[in-house]
Formats: C-alpha cells, sequence, structure tokens
C-alpha cells in the first residue's frame, strides 16, 4: 500500500471549510442558469483560470462574486449535499462547516432560506452517508459589529441547529477586539467560539482571538510561528490549529509548499489539524491537501496519521465519540 493509498483510507475531520468555498464551477452555472441569472464568465474553464490570487482579498473577492448565484433553499441543499458527496469519497467521517450568512441575507436571501438548506443536506449526510456533523456560523469581519450583532438576532430562532461562531474574510486591519462584544454574548448562548487569525494578519491578532475572543480553536493560525512565546503557549494549551496547506498557498501565505510550516508545527508540540478551506477555489479537497504535503515535504506515515487523530482531537465531538475515532 502506498502512502497516498493509506492516506485516503485514513478515518478524517474536517474541521476548516466554508461551504460556499466548496461551490464547483460545473453547479455555479448549472445553478445560475435556473435562477436566470448571468454569471461574467463565458465558460467553466474561463471561470477556472480566473482563480489565480495573489492574495486573500483577491480570493475573496471572486469569492462572494461565485455565491451571488445562490437564492433557493434548494441551492443551498445542492451546495452542501455537493461537498458532503465528494469528501464521502476521501473518508472524511465528520465535517464541522462554516456558512457566511451576511454574504446571502445582504443580497435579500433569507436567513432561513440559507440555514434550511445547508441542514437537510448535513442531515441527509449524516443518515446516508454516515457522516456527522457541527455547524458553524461566520461573521465577516470587513462588516461592523453592529451588521454582526444584526446576523446574530437573525440566527436567534435557528440556534438549536448552530453549534458555534467563527470570524473570516479581509483580516488585515479587522482585529479580533473589534468583535469582542458580540463573541461574549454568544459565549453566553452557549456557542462555540472559533475565528480566523495569522492567516495573513500578525502573531497580536492571534493573541487577541485567544485572550480577547476566548476561542475554542483557532482557524490558520500560521503568524503564530513568528512569536515563540505563542507558540510555547499555544503547544502547552493544546489549542486546535486549522491548517489549510492548499489554501496557503494559494493565497500566497506561503510562496511555496515545500516551505510549508507543517511540519514545523508538529515538531513544536502544536495541535494541527489538516483541512481544505475552499477546496473548489484553491484546488483540492482534504486528501489532496495530504498529497500536498507528502510531494512537498515528503511527509511521512507517522506525520499523516498524528494529522488524522488531531482532527478529532481538534474537533467539537463529545470525547466518547473522539475516542472511537483515535
Ligand atoms: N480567510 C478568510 N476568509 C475566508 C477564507 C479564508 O481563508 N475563506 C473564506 N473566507
Ligand atoms: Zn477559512
Amino acid at each position: 500500500i502506498d502512502a497516498y493509498e493509506l492516506f485516503a483510507k485514513l478515518p478524517k475531520a474536517e474541521l476548516h471549510l466554508h461551504i460556499e468555498g466548496s461551490f464547483e464551477p460545473e453547479l455555479m452555472f448549472e445553478i445560475a442558469r435556473r435562477n436566470e441569472i448571468d454569471i461574467p464568465f463565458a465558460t467553466v474553464e474561463e471561470l477556472r483560470k480566473a482563480y489565480d490570487f495573489s492574495n486573500l482579498q483577491d480570493f475573496l473577492d471572486i469569492y462572494y462574486q461565485g455565491m451571488n448565484v445562490l437564492q433557493t433553499e434548494q441551492d443551498y441543499y445542492d451546495l452542501t449535499w455537493a461537498y458532503l458527496e465528494r469528501v464521502n469519497e476521501d473518508n472524511v467521517r465528520h465535517v464541522e462547516i462554516f456558512f457566511d450568512p451576511q454574504g446571502h441575507t445582504e443580497r435579500g436571501v433569507p436567513f432561513e432560506t440559507v440555514i434550511t438548506g445547508i441542514r437537510a443536506a448535513l442531515e441527509d449526510g449524516k443518515s446516508q452517508l454516515g457522516i456527522s456533523y457541527k455547524l458553524i456560523m461566520s461573521f465577516l469581519r470587513h462588516l461592523s459589529e453592529e451588521d454582526a450583532f444584526d446576523c446574530l438576532e437573525q440566527a436567534k430562532p435557528f440556534l438549536k441547529w448552530i453549534d458555534g461562531i467563527g470570524l473570516d474574510s479581509s483580516e488585515k486591519g479587522n482585529p479580533p477586539e473589534k468583535f469582542a462584544r458580540v463573541y461574549e454574548d454568544c459565549r453566553g448562548l452557549g456557542l462555540k467560539l472559533v475565528a480566523h487569525a495569522g492567516e495573513e494578519g500578525p502573531a497580536d491578532y492571534v493573541w487577541s482571538a485567544l485572550n480577547i475572543l476566548k476561542v475554542d480553536r483557532l482557524d490558520h493560525g500560521n503568524r503564530s510561528l513568528d512569536d515563540p512565546e505563542l507558540v510555547v503557549h499555544l503547544a502547552d494549551r493544546q489549542m486546535a490549529l486549522t491548517v489549510c496547506p492548499l489554501s496557503n498557498l494559494k493565497l500566497c501565505v506561503v510562496q511555496d509548499m515545500k516551505n510549508h510550516p507543517m511540519r514545523v508545527m508538529l515538531e513544536k508540540g502544536l495541535l494541527v489539524t489538516l483541512n481544505s478551506d475552499d477546496p473548489s477555489y484553491f484546488g483540492g479537497y482534504v486528501n489532496d491537501n495530504f498529497k500536498a504535503l507528502h510531494d512537498a515535504l515528503d511527509m511521512c506515515v507517522e506525520e499523516a496519521v498524528a494529522l488524522a487523530k488531531n482532527s478529532f482531537t481538534g474537533s467539537f465531538l463529545e470525547a466518547s465519540d473522539i475516542r472511537g475515532w483515535h
């Protein structure tokens, strides 16, 4: 059995996945057609060619444009179901997915439409594919605190379907502390807390996510390595980091996969996990990320097994379920 085959067979959890970022061009064209919406690209190939980014904002501009075709509950169902069928092939057994309600409600799509469609597919994924799930609502950090509170109000009737909250979009200039009060309220509501930090922003933003937002898990966190004291703190606390190598390469967070910090992170004792972030835009799903690290860093079986194990340890599953996967 070769290494790729072994990585593919390992049971895995995916903890950093934006469902809107799993929107494959073929499905985007199909939904655009049925909703009679124009896409500013003639073909699937032309659209894929536009997926060439030099930073996070380049990507976000096209990511928000892509999600504009989503309108009906069926659209959100189809989007989510396509992702689940795809990762079932990668032997992903548990997913904790983000959705960006403000990217939809801003355009007049009701919150209820978005969450009902996503949730129906997740429920079908559980019953038909055996994939368990958690759902994480993310706030767009380039929007105001008031907008985030408004989003939380709209979410209130659906809190029984929401396991946690996250923070994504343009990081630089939008530090975690901008959302300190929203996070405090969400903590009071019993929600799990995660936030993107240290993707493009500095290690200071990671400290703020920990100390001010009091996150239960960190998304990306690459720039933590700039601060040795922070690395020790993260390792001591066994704080889970959801790292996304193909994303890092596409958004120029790393210039060459051979320089990806995954091995260094493992060596420093960090609880790192491997994830796809926005697989349709970044060129691969979870197993492609394992493969990319194998090709670039010669990642060995022990490292891959550790990452797969960490994906369950870092999840919001119950301890008894986590033990079942170890
Ligand atoms: N970073 C910030 N915002 C995002 C990302 C990301 O990697 N993906 C989707 N929204
Ligand atoms: Zn992300």
